[in-house]
């Protein structure tokens, strides 16, 4: 009942903030051709991608608010493609993608090392990854609240967790790090708003 009717309104009201469009517009900026985007949820991202993304392809092993998606992919500028599958296994051809997109994904994923190693087979050579994620705190002190706070947080929050290191994750896939922005999200308690911005290109090492 909560996994289904209540969390998916609560996580759509919350990751449509202001702040939140502003870092989706900001991360998306650079994002072109054949794109595919990881735990695509409720569309958030998809009025924020620029005219350069010529096709969408997404992954989202949810059922989540169908009517409110359906909305929104009908009102994107270019063909979206949508697959109710995990980004742990993914159904495409290596270097199918011009460039992969994860936002408030990595956090929830089960197994965020197989997804990112599934990124980096389906992405171009040249391929980039942006990732706009929250996760651990430099800050030991935070970080152990982290901690101490996960399994509380894997429950209310249906499975995302506060303490993943996300740009380890990013390279232990095998994708090389171009650039990476770690700060507080304003407004966000820092348990839950230590973000990594960056992104990542195919080509890392093997
Ligand atoms: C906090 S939501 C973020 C949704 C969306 N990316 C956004 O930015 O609004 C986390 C998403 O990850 C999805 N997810 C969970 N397990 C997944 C998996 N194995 N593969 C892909 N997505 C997954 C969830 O269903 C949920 O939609």
């Amino acid at each position: 009942m909560y996994a289904t009717f209540i969390f998916p309104r609560l996580m759509d009201w919350l990751l449509r903030g202001e702040r939140f469009q502003t870092e989706r517009r900001q991360l998306l900026a650079s994002a072109q051709g054949v794109v595919l985007e990881i735990g695509f949820g409720t569309g958030l991202n998809l009025p924020h991608y620029p005219p350069t993304v010529t096709a969408l392809h997404t992954v989202e092993p949810a059922t989540l608010l169908p009517d409110r998606v359906a909305r929104r992919v009908a009102n994107a500028p270019f063909p979206v493609h949508v697959r109710q599958q995990s980004a742990e296994i993914l159904p495409y051809a290596g270097g199918m993608f011009d460039c992969a997109v994860s936002t408030f994904t990595l956090c929830t994923i089960p197994d965020p090392c197989a997804a990112l190693r599934e990124v980096r087979r389906v992405l171009k050579p040249e391929g980039r990854f942006l990732f706009l994620e929250h996760g651990r705190s430099d800050d030991l002190s935070i970080a152990r609240w982290q901690d101490r706070l996960n399994p509380l947080q894997r429950v209310v929050a249906c499975g995302c967790n506060l303490n993943r290191r996300i740009d380890q994750l990013v390279v232990q896939a095998g994708l090389r790090l171009e650039h990476l922005d770690r700060y507080a999200l304003p407004g966000v308690p820092r348990i839950g708003g230590e973000m990594y911005r960056g992104s990542a290109c195919a080509n890392g090492p093997a």
